[in-house]
């Protein structure tokens, strides 16, 4: 017998095939009973006819809901089901029995379903966010391998704070402190002066007491860093690597789109060039809106940043914030002292920032003063100081949220749904 994944039943049509599968819905009649199957790979709808063996029929009538089994029949088009496959079952063996799987087809309460994420994670809805997630994870990889990156891993134990030191995870590094990282961004800076583009992917933390949509403890930051790329170099990049993304997920997971049923022509409009509005112009812009809670020299919040997005109705880069409130190693815009060279890009439909990023300073003596000025300890940043003695660049660096991009592209309503395990304020099980 031929064991196969769901995923690739239209090969086999015709023939007698063997799936592993859990069970996760089931109707059935006196003659009939409609297994839905799923192998992680796929859904796909099992028959099982009375009439056709009696044994096998009683055996299907007994399953329950998560029962995992080997299911064997043959595979035949369907038209009628989503997949457009079906399996004509003529074998059942139970590997693994369940009863009273706690995650019904039924509505349950978020907290609830929280509590039960490993379990959660097996839902319709819940496997297409893992999916998308997933094309998303390896559109990044493909964007940057095929313009000339390289991966760079940087230390998840750091001793600086690239982002500000209110949001630091402490630990003890045996009689050092350190700290969990917060963005690699520092190291890209020198692995970008030895590889030239380079790009990180991993886990970052912030101990931030933000209770959001939008805001997690521990997420997953892409951050690229380009040696002699100036800051509106860097937003082209951005953009083209956004517009892949989209584009890669709309053209790679259509079923699961269909399943979380996300309207996709929102999606499709998502092609470079984006549109660009300077901070000055935006401040303008809200107070035109009848924003009048905002001054010049505040940062955006959350409805801020959605009027601006849903006038564009496209990802839209904000440039040139005031220096205040952005971090130490930005720099100036080369008119002005009081803006630097940054933007930020946000995403349509209300899901807020994807990216922050920037040109980095690249003069040795501004570098000092700014350090100086954040209050940080000089000796800690002695190595990226020094970044700026040997051959200094002007180079342009950026950071995607992986989930809050996750979120958008899936429509999901929080980011607690778009990576498998969340930490969250009040939440670190299961
Ligand atoms: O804007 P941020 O803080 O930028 C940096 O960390 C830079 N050092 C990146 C760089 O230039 N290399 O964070 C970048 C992105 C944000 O735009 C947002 O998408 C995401 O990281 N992010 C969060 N996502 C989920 N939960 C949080 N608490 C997040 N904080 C930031
Ligand atoms: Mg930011």
């Amino acid at each position: 017998m031929t064991k196969i994944m769901i995923s690739d039943m239209p090969k086999h049509v015709g023939e007698t095939v063997t799936i592993g599968a859990w069970l996760f819905n089931k109707r059935s009649s006196g003659k009939i009973a409609f297994l839905q199957l799923r192998d992680g790979s796929g859904f796909v709808q099992g028959v099982v006819v009375k009439a056709n063996d009696e044994e096998v029929f009683a055996t299907a009538k007994a399953l329950h809901q998560e029962t995992s089994m080997y299911v064997t029949g043959e595979v035949t088009e369907d038209t009628r089901s989503s997949f457009g496959y079906e399996l004509q079952v003529t074998g059942i063996e139970v590997i693994g029995e369940a009863h009273d799987y706690p995650i019904t087809p039924k509505e349950h309460g978020v907290e609830f379903l929280m509590d039960n994420r490993h379990l959660w994670l097996r839902s319709k809805k819940q496997h297409a966010n893992m999916v998308v997630r997933n094309e998303i994870i390896r559109a990044t990889y493909e964007f940057f391998n095929d313009n000339g990156f390289k991966k760079v891993d940087p230390p998840i134990l750091t001793g600086s704070a690239p982002e500000g030191t209110s949001e630091l995870f402490h630990t003890k590094y045996f009689d050092q402190d350190a700290y969990l990282s917060q963005s690699g961004q520092l190291y890209m800076e020198a692995a970008a002066m030895a590889l030239g583009k380079v790009f990180s992917f991993g886990p970052t933390f912030r101990a931030e007491k933000s209770k959001t949509r939008r805001h997690l403890i521990e997420f997953w930051m892409i951050e690229p860093e380009m040696a002699f790329v100036e800051h509106d170099e860097s937003l082209e990049v951005q953009e083209q690597f956004v517009a892949h993304v989209v584009q890669s997920v709309l053209k790679n997971c259509k079923l699961e789109l269909e399943v979380l049923g996300r309207d996709t022509a929102k999606l499709e409009k998502v092609t470079a060039p984006f549109p660009r509005i300077s901070y000055d112009d935006a401040i303008e812009f809200l107070h035109k809106e009848g924003f009048d809670d905002i001054q010049w020299g505040d940062d955006f919040g959350a409805p801020h940043e959605t009027a601006i997005a849903n006038h564009f109705d496209l990802p839209v880069f904000i440039t040139c914030y005031p220096k205040g409130i952005k971090p130490f190693y930005m720099q100036p815009h080369p008119d002005r002292d009081d803006v630097v060279l940054c933007a930020d890009l946000i995403a349509p439909e209300g899901y807020g920032e994807i990216i922050g990023g920037s040109e980095r300073i690249w003069d040795h003596k501004l570098m000092k003063e700014q350090i100086e000025a954040a209050g940080l300890d000089p000796e800690a940043y002695a190595w990226y100081l020094q970044l700026r003695e040997f051959g200094s660049v002007p180079h342009s660096g950026f950071g995607l949220g992986l989930e809050r991009t996750v979120a958008w592209i899936t429509g999901a309503e929080h980011v607690r749904e778009t990576i498998p395990f969340p930490r969250l304020l009040n939440r670190i099980y299961p």
